[in-house]
């Protein structure tokens, strides 16, 4: 992606150490150009979604999930428009009984928080937090003596994102135990995967839902979210279907977007583009070598940001627990000596886009995104880049 213009205060990047695609954006993220290219040779564009040819490009994406993640043939995977955030509104009222707990370390784990927080038809969350730059989870021995220390209805979802995309930081994937002290015998764990899907291997059957949308690791555009169900997943959402008192809008009940998955469609119109882009993108990491070898591309090209970012003399991995540290979205902070808006800036004049920190976090650093369509040698480039600005000095 060369820049056409540089502003001429601003330093232009020598070509050598241009990358050959300059979107390290957190998403929507790079598109590869056999994404584009399927998009455009599809015959699908423009036509109906409820006729045998998008049918079966669904169908293919579910075969495909399942393929990735092995799923076990009692799961299911549920398909709804809206995006992650129209799955935190699924989930408050088609998963939590009663009362739901979250950990939580970024933005995203909060905002699903506030979710349940705010609905009036169930009991105080129960919320579990951690600084930006560390992960809170549900089993650590601070969350079992908060669950053992709460006086609230036991909880039956347990919430928490595998992955802050606000951070970079990354959970340990796990079951919280049910029937453990402040849980009931039936809670389900529900698991935003919404940046992390599709750029690790994940063995998703330790949890009861695992959720994302396809405009990061999947490399497609925004606007769908995808929901893969245990069967005591499936069972809440049929049992809270059934519950006559709590008010059930269509586009919320999972149980409707589950009966229209099963045949392969969506409730309402989705997005033929993201479908086919989504297509093509499962069908390369399947042919590539699954999610073992999307894990080790993303290792690689975040690795290569870590190990640099130690070694630098003004920048270190905001991350420090290396446990921790996204495979998929390096954040860099900087010292003093560096500005870190003044390198994105500079970046984003030659073309090298979307390396800006989260905008809440207010740090001095640079966020870049190695999902898997991101090539390890334009990361490299990258890094390359970023020491020739400094070097520049501001
Ligand atoms: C971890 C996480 N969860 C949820 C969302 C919200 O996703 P969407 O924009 O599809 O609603 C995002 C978006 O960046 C995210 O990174």
């Amino acid at each position: 992606m060369a820049a056409s213009h540089t502003p001429v205060d601003l330093p232009v990047l020598p070509a050598e150490l241009q990358p050959s695609d300059g979107r390290f954006g957190c998403g929507p993220s790079k598109v590869r150009s056999a994404q584009v290219e399927a998009l455009s040779a599809s015959p699908l564009i423009g036509t109906s979604h409820r006729q045998r040819p998008v049918l079966d490009l669904v169908a293919s994406i579910r075969e495909g999930l399942r393929a990735l993640y092995a799923l076990p043939s009692e799961w299911e995977i549920a398909i709804g428009n809206g995006g992650s955030t129209a799955f935190w509104a699924v989930a408050t009222t088609s998963l939590v009984r009663e009362r739901a707990a979250h950990a939580v370390f970024g933005e995203f784990g909060q905002k699903f928080a506030d979710e349940t927080l705010a609905a009036p038809f169930l009991a105080p969350s129960l919320v579990l937090s951690a600084e930006a730059g560390a992960v809170a989870t549900l089993v650590d021995e601070a969350a079992l003596s908060a669950f053992a220390q709460d006086e609230g209805p036991a909880v039956d979802l347990c919430a928490y994102p595998h992955h802050e995309t606000s951070t970079g930081a990354l959970s340990p994937l796990y079951r919280v135990t049910p029937g453990s002290a402040g849980v009931s015998d039936d809670a389900l764990t529900v698991v935003d995967a919404t940046s992390i899907a599709g750029g690790v291997n994940a063995d998703v059957t330790a949890t009861d839902v695992y959720y994302f949308a396809p405009q990061k690791c999947f490399a497609s555009d925004g606007g769908l979210w995808f929901a893969l169900l245990s069967p005591a997943a499936q069972e809440r959402a049929r049992e809270l279907h059934a519950v006559k008192d709590r008010w059930m809008p269509q586009f919320l009940d999972l149980s409707i977007a589950l009966d229209n998955s099963v045949k392969n469609q969506t409730l309402n119109t989705p997005a033929l583009a993201t479908l086919i882009m989504m297509d093509e993108q499962i069908q390369w990491m399947l042919a590539s070598g699954g999610l073992p070898a999307m894990e080790a591309r993303c290792r690689a090209s975040s690795g290569a940001i870590y190990t640099w970012a130690d070694a630098h003399p003004h920048a270190a991995p905001f991350i420090t627990r290396e446990e921790w540290r996204s495979p998929v979205v390096a954040t860099v902070d900087f010292d003093e000596a560096v500005d870190a808006s003044y390198l994105a800036r500079v970046l984003r004049a030659n073309g090298v886009v979307d390396v800006e920190p989260y905008r809440k976090l207010g740090r001095n650093q640079l966020r870049i995104a190695t999902f898997p369509s991101v090539e390890s040698v334009d990361v490299e480039k990258l890094v390359a880049s970023i020491d020739w600005v400094i070097a520049q000095g501001s």
